[in-house]
């Protein structure tokens, strides 16, 4: 694996709000995401994961962030406008987790292929009118030479994330941030967009970050995990690891609160003790801290950090004996 990472994060920190009343919603992390890995990034619903890879393609302009974000070395935060343009779709892409909005509305599904196309290929109409469906019939759809003259409001929710995927898969991203990319879509439609991307995998060096609530796609897809809460990442490190020992008191309470799949060994969901405080709330010390059946005193007072050393299991946990604070 190439030592550079394509995507460096170091310590950074996103505020919402005022400067006098700040709300920190990405609380100072750092990660690397390496050539031709898939990493998973895990949380519960307000954790900040999407806040996170937002900021980290420098995406949010009402945001304040902080921090160091390369892309390939270049500090992407500073990037001259036209820069981080020139980045955006071709090198680094990210899919949205409702795709009907990622589309135009008053444009046909084709017009939009064709234009896309030519912006980030020299081809001439009729050749990237045929890539167009090509790339739709990579993706399922059925007729499409047809349905290139419909408008997205025509096609079903998994068509339009299947196209999207398609879509921005087709400008040959080096890293492609994909957020709840199979959120709303049923089992075998979520097979086919994860089959998509692992597909691409093998014909060109694509990294994946991808963003789910379901850890199962998760364990399946991902070399490394990170585990996030209230703008912390409290673990990451090999999946396996992270899953088969997990080491964070919230890794574990997240683990166990997730219906077991397999029927020989069905084991009742434990929900997660207490609400995910607001970051307007967030608790000294470690931000687990008030849910934490672990908790002594000194995780009231003291902030646990994590240490940021490649491909290893990594916890910000004073109770964990992989701990290395
Ligand atoms: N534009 C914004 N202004 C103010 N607060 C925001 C904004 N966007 C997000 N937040 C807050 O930041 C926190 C993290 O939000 P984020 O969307 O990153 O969570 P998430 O982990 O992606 O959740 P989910 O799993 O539901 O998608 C939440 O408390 C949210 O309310
Ligand atoms: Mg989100």
């Amino acid at each position: 694996m190439n030592s550079k990472p394509l995507l460096d994060v170091q310590n950074l920190v996103t505020e919402f709000g005022s400067i006098k009343d700040p709300l920190r919603v990405v609380n100072g992390i750092s990660f690397s995401i390496y050539e031709g890995e898939t990493i998973g990034l895990v949380g519960e619903s307000g954790s900040g994961k999407s806040v996170t890879c937002l900021s980290a393609m420098n995406l949010l302009p009402t945001a304040r962030v902080s921090g160091s974000v390369r892309w390939k070395s270049e500090s992407v935060l500073d990037a001259p406008r036209h820069r981080h343009q020139s980045w955006m779709g071709k090198e680094m892409a990210m899919i949205f987790q409702s795709p009907q909005a990622s589309f135009n509305p008053v444009f046909t599904i084709g017009y939009q292929f064709i234009e896309t196309i030519q912006a980030h290929h020299r081809v001439s109409k009729p050749v990237a009118k045929q890539m167009a469906i090509e790339l739709l019939k990579q993706v399922n759809i059925p007729d499409p030479e047809l349905r290139m003259s419909d408008y997205p409001h025509q096609f079903s929710l998994g068509m339009c994330q299947r196209m999207m995927i398609a879509l921005t898969l087709s400008m040959s991203p080096s890293l492609l941030i994909a957020d709840e990319p199979t959120a709303s879509l049923d089992v075998t439609i979520q097979a086919q967009v994860m089959a998509l991307i692992e597909d691409i995998k093998q014909t060109h060096p694509l990294s994946v970050l991808l963003i789910s609530h379901d850890l199962g796609l998760v364990a399946q897809y991902c070399d490394r995990v990170m585990v996030m809460y209230l703008g912390d990442i409290v673990e990451s490190g090999p999946t396996v690891d992270v899953f088969q020992n997990p080491q964070h008191p919230y890794t574990i309470s997240l683990l166990q609160s997730i219906p077991s799949t397999n029927p020989h060994h069905r084991v009742r969901p434990v929900p997660i003790m207490g609400d995910i405080p607001s970051p307007k709330h967030r608790p000294s010390g470690c931000p687990f801290n008030p849910r934490c059946p672990l908790k002594t005193s000194r995780c009231v007072s003291e902030r646990p950090s994590i240490t940021t050393e490649q491909h290893r299991h990594h916890v910000a946990c004073f109770e964990s004996a992989l701990y290395q604070g």
